[in-house]
This record gives C-alpha cells, sequence and structure tokens, in this order.
C-alpha cells in the first residue's frame, strides 16, 4: 500500500485524537516499517490494518468504523490535493471516474500500486458500485465513497451488501446509491 495512505491516515490520527495517541500506536504496533513512511514508499498493507486495530483498542472505537471515517476523511485530502479530479463533475460521474480515469492516473504515477476495481451500474433510481479487491478495504471504500456523496451535497442513500470472495472478508462488496425522493 502507498506512503501517501499512511502517512494521511496517521495525519488524521493526530488531528482527530492527538499526537500521544498516534505515537503510542505506532510503538505498540509491531511494523516492519517502523512506523516511518513516505508518500513515494510502498508497504505491506497489513500495516494499515495493525494501525488501526490499535487504535481502535486505544479509543474503543470499532475498526470498521474508524476505515470508515478514514475514507471519508481521505475523500476530503484528495479534493485538497488533486481537484482536477473532482472538476466539473456531479457525485456519479465522480465516481465513475475513479476506477478508469483516477486510479488509471494513480497507476502511471506509482506502477506498483494494488488498486481495486470498481464497476459501476446505471440503476432507474441511482447506481451501483462493484467493490473487488485482492485486500480488505471495503470499508475504505464505504467511507470514501460516503465522503464524496457529502462532498457533493447530493441526497443518494448509501448501502452495502458484502459479498464472498476468494479473497476472504472486506474484499468484495456491492454500493447502492440511491437518490432519495
Ligand atoms: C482523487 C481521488 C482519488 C485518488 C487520488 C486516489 C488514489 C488512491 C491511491 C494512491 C491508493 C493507494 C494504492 C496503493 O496503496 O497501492 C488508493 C487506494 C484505494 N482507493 Fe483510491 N483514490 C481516489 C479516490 C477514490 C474513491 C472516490 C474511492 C471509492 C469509490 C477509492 C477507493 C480506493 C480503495 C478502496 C483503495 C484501497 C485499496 C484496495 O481496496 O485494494 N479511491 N487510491
Amino acid at each position: 500500500m502507498k506512503g501517501i495512505v499512511f502517512t494521511e491516515f496517521l495525519e488524521m490520527v493526530e488531528d482527530k485524537f492527538s499526537e500521544e495517541i498516534a505515537d503510542k500506536i505506532i510503538e505498540s504496533a509491531n511494523l516492519e516499517s517502523k512506523g516511518i513512511y513516505t508518500s513515494m514508499g510502498t508497504y505491506h498493507h497489513g500495516e494499515m490494518l495493525e494501525l488501526v486495530t490499535r487504535l481502535s483498542a486505544e479509543t474503543g472505537a470499532e475498526v470498521s468504523e474508524l476505515v470508515r471515517v478514514f475514507g471519508e476523511h481521505l475523500l476530503g485530502r484528495f479534493h485538497d490535493m488533486y481537484p482536477a479530479f473532482f472538476k466539473g463533475h456531479n457525485c456519479q460521474s465522480f465516481l465513475a471516474s475513479v476506477d478508469q480515469i483516477i486510479h488509471g492516473e494513480v497507476r502511471k504515477l506509482y506502477p506498483d500500486a494494488q488498486l481495486p476495481t470498481f464497476d459501476c451500474i446505471e440503476e432507474a433510481n441511482g447506481f451501483v458500485m462493484h467493490y473487488q479487491s485482492r485486500r480488505p478495504f471495503a470499508d475504505l471504500a464505504e467511507g470514501l465513497i460516503y465522503g464524496a456523496i457529502k462532498h457533493f451535497n447530493e441526497p443518494f442513500q448509501l448501502n452495502r451488501q458484502n459479498l464472498d470472495s476468494e479473497h476472504g472478508p472486506g474484499t468484495a462488496a456491492k454500493f447502492f446509491l440511491t437518490r432519495e425522493p
């Protein structure tokens, strides 16, 4: 997993909780990287799960809730860092551009990026995003999608259906975005 995800996560922990908690979770986790991340570097995605598990133990919040909150926060950070990806879009067209356009650019920039796929299917009253990955980040996807709905301020209701996958729990899900009447 790219270092930018880790650096953004640790900055969020410092902002939403404290610097002490950020230091504490790094110290208590058994990390190959020792918690030293650069945005261009690549680290095992297990380190992210380890850090979130430690944060959960420290704060009492559920792991899945913390990952969703991080996803929502990350969407805002992506908007600050890469506004061009958002320009001229509504919520649906933005989310439909993630798989081919946004993550396509990410792949060009970081050829070793490990990205999920999102198939978007148009429905009568909204659309469905089908998330598939080799890594268990459906909660992160949910937070990012929720963040996009908030960002574009459109009246979509978000529902999730977890799917079975050979890659294990959290690696496949359908997200239903339904326009509220
Ligand atoms: C400007 C917007 C975005 C940028 C720049 C961006 C960039 C990235 C980058 C750099 C990674 C890490 C890849 C790696 O670790 O190798 C990543 C992973 C991921 N992205 Fe995006 N992304 C954006 C928007 C979104 C949105 C809106 C969604 C949800 C619909 C999304 C879903 C994910 C997920 C779930 C992962 C985790 C990896 C996995 O599930 O296998 N991204 N993205």
